[in-house]
């Protein structure tokens, strides 16, 4: 029974580092692997796409419902081609912080997430995974990490790939995000209720996935 697929939710603000958290705890644990941010993004690109404004909740909706995604080890393609690159843009995680506050797109996009969970398991990272897709998991955790070292570690991310960008604006631009991704109705960012709260500011990666891990096996039943 689908109940009985062991789940664990990675919630928390932009460049937190939950998505390589996400994905190191899955490999490690052998489980599948939901980055529902992706969704978001994606659908904000074919609004882009399609001159969908992103202010046009039943448009963006529709396009939500008919998305043609494939997921293939950590590719993505959009209507056959290869997005995985373009979908990481900031333009484009900016947009889908907007067009993630409508409800209807909200719920066209909830039947895929829960399609993800799958044996032996999932990790699942966004930031309403605890909350409202999988309430259920046995393992929640909140993960946070100061402005300033998030603006720092999105700054060489985008530096190592090429990228100008300046730390300020950027701290500017993710805070910005934060605030609407909490002060929204529909589904807001927020600690569930049960989750245990990380913050990495000053973790390792393989630190916090030793954290992460140390919890599960606390939960095992055996
Ligand atoms: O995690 P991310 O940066 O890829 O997410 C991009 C945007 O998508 C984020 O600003 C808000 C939205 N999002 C959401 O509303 N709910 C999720 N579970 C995941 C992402």
């Amino acid at each position: 029974h689908v109940d009985d697929i062991p789940v664990i939710t990675i919630d928390g603000p932009t460049a937190s580092g939950k998505g390589t958290l996400a994905s190191e705890v899955a490999k490690a644990l052998g489980y599948h692997l939901l980055d529902s941010g992706s969704l978001y993004r994606a659908t904000a690109l074919a609004a882009l796409r399609q001159s969908v404004p992103a202010d046009d909740e039943e448009g963006v909706a529709r396009l939500a419902t008919a998305l043609s995604l494939r997921f293939d080890d950590h590719r993505i393609e959009l209507d056959g081609q290869d997005v995985t690159e373009e979908l990481r843009r900031e333009d484009v995680g900016l947009l889908a912080s907007r067009v993630s506050a409508h409800a209807r797109v909200r719920d066209a996009l909830r039947e895929l997430q829960l399609s993800f969970r799958r044996l032996p398991g999932l990790v699942a990272d966004g930031r309403d995974m605890g909350t409202v897709i999988f309430p259920q998991a046995a393992l929640k955790v909140f993960l946070t990490a100061s402005a300033a070292t998030r603006a720092e570690r999105r700054h060489k991310q985008l530096i190592s790939k090429g990228f100008s960008a300046n730390i300020s604006d950027l701290r500017q631009d993710l805070e910005a995000r934060d605030a609407r991704d909490r002060s929204r109705s529909a589904a807001p960012m927020k600690p569930a209720e049960d989750a245990v709260s990380l913050d990495n500011s000053a973790l390792s990666i393989e630190e916090s996935v030793q954290q992460v891990l140390a919890w599960w096996k606390q939960r095992q039943p055996f």
